[in-house]
């Protein structure tokens, strides 16, 4: 991705589990803690049944920090508000393949407003729908939830999901990076890192309890201990 060439894996807090009547100083714990971006689920109430944010939000938020915004749409009809989302400070912004009926238009007009463009995968939506669109994206972010809320239980067959992109990404000569969003915690990190994740998006593990700073520097510790073997 454009903000990071060198790979390493990073941990992206998602708002979404924050306190949203102190986001400036969730955020900056967050930093402290040495998140790589921040992640923002947008959701529409039509594809997913929650109504969460929009730009006015993520231009907030982009006002109070250095980091990468790593914007998630679970909306239908992504096109009609990348230009939007890019114009409030989006850095990375992918669309759900389930919603984008020309998801080869929407990936090149993410590109084409100045953003990173990802494609992103419910948990049932196979590998196989990612073969004439894998070139064209910087990153792929797979659901390891169904999309919609926070907090909810981790699906442990992603795991070989990750690996099995992680294979068709290296055979096929990319860098195409994998995020994998949904239920992580410091017990899965680990594994997600070995089986080749390379972005980690994590909210209730760091907002629901304790401090947001410690919350986050356990899941990297996990994430480089798992990168080192
Ligand atoms: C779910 C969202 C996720 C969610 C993750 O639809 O896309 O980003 O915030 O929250 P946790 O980490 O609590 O599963
Ligand atoms: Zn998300």
């Amino acid at each position: 991705m454009a903000s990071d060439p060198k790979r390493p894996s990073l941990l992206a807090p998602s708002l979404l589990s924050a306190d949203f009547a102190h986001l400036k100083d969730q955020v900056q714990a967050v930093e402290r803690g040495g998140a790589g971006a921040l992640h923002l689920d947008v959701m529409d109430g039509h594809f997913v049944p929650n109504l969460t944010i929009g730009p006015i939000v993520v231009r907030s938020v982009d006002r109070i920090t250095p980091l990468p915004l790593d914007v998630h749409l679970m909306i239908e009809e992504p096109d009609r508000y990348l230009e939007d989302f890019k114009q409030a400070g989006a850095d990375w912004i992918s669309a759900h393949i389930e919603t984008a009926a020309h998801l080869h238009r929407t990936v090149h007009r993410i590109r084409e407003v100045g953003a990173s463009p990802g494609v992103a995968l419910n948990p049932a939506t196979p590998l196989g729908t990612l073969d004439e669109i894998l070139e064209d994206v910087d990153f792929v972010l797979l659901m390891s939830v169904n999309p919609g809320f926070g907090g909810q239980v981790f699906i442990p067959s992603i795991l070989r999901k990750v690996a099995s992109l992680c294979e068709v990404v290296s055979r096929r000569g990319l860098s195409t990076r994998i995020e994998v969003d949904g239920g992580v915690t410091p017990a899965n990190a680990g594994d997600l890192i070995r089986s080749g994740a390379d972005i980690l998006v994590a909210g209730s593990a760091v907002f629901e309890k304790g401090d947001p700073a410690e919350n986050v520097r356990e899941i990297l510790d996990r994430m480089r201990g798992a990168e080192k073997r």
